[in-house]
């Protein structure tokens, strides 16, 4: 087991690349960075963005592994990553400062935001297989991590206002994605500097759909050196619920009045952060 890295009062998993290589990695113009909070739904953005920027070619989709087309930055050896083809698809849950300087005004950018409540049951669900958390306590457990900045990857307020804040940067929710999907995707696509016809967006909206990720093989192919750090992998890890609002079936009224104080005090006001489905707000 790797032990967890701690900087500048931010946890990191041990697995994590050094820091400064990537503070100072060469960008280039026609990379794009998907960045999130852990749990957000970043995988289901990066599949999207990389059948975008790929002439969506379903074919490779379905036949290479997910996480050889689209590199995680803050794991991956950098080598590796200088040596990805164009145009270059990054994953990293990193906050803002971590990136390199002016990262957005270099290259693009997309953040995706969840709202924290169902981050934070996401991440219960996951963090238990994470071998150098050895995590066994209970989600109260995790809530109460949420108010000391125990989690990885540090403030989920700061992760996020740092990056609304940033005018260069694509910001878009989870709950967008799913409920305003052709609305979402067709600015990620614009975004992106592509045309794609009505029909071409239904299709990948479709493809991109939860069950259809889950049965997706490519998910399945996952590095070699994986397995040191997730125990027992199984890539339905990644594709749990799917949902808005999951969270109202585990979280207590006090966990979630508390968490709602955190976001209170913490968040930009302007960023409006959706609990529920749209039929239930
Ligand atoms: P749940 O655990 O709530 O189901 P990340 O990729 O950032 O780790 O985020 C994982 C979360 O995104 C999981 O949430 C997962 O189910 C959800 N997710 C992944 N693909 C999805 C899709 N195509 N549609 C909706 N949610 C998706």
């Amino acid at each position: 087991n790797q032990e967890l890295i701690h900087h500048r009062n931010i946890l990191f998993p041990g697995f994590t690349n050094d820091l400064l290589k990537i503070k100072t990695m060469k960008l280039r113009p026609d990379d794009t960075f998907i960045i999130g909070y852990p749990k957000s739904g970043t995988t289901w953005t990066e599949e999207i963005v990389w059948l975008v920027e790929n002439n969506l070619d379903y074919d490779k989709s379905l036949k290479t592994s997910h996480f050889e087309r689209v590199l995680f930055l803050d794991k991956e050896p950098i080598i590796k990553i200088d040596q990805l083809p164009a145009p270059r698809v990054l994953k990293s849950h990193l906050p803002l400062e971590y990136l390199p300087d002016d990262i957005a005004k270099f290259c693009k950018v997309i953040y995706i935001m969840r709202n924290p409540k169902d981050v934070l049951v996401s991440y219960f669900s996951f963090v238990k297989w994470l071998k150098d958390l050895e995590f066994s306590g209970t989600l109260e457990d995790i809530v109460e991590h949420f108010s000391k900045n125990k989690i990885l990857y540090g403030d989920w307020c700061d992760h996020v206002n740092k990056y609304f804040s940033n005018p260069d940067v694509l910001f878009i929710c989870y709950e967008d994605l799913l409920e305003k999907q052709m609305e979402t995707v067709k600015k990620i696509v614009e975004f992106l500097g592509k045309k794609k016809t009505d029909e071409e967006i239904e299709k990948l909206i479709e493809f991109t759909s939860f069950h259809k990720m889950k049965t997706n093989k490519s998910f399945g192919m996952i590095p070699k050196d994986w397995n040191e750090f997730i125990d027992k992998f199984d890539f339905k890890l990644f594709f749990r619920k799917g949902q808005i609002g999951n969270w109202v079936s585990h979280f207590t009224e006090k966990m979630s009045d508390f968490v709602d104080e955190i976001v209170k005090q913490k968040i930009n006001p302007k960023i409006k952060v959706r609990y529920l489905p749209l039929k239930e707000s």
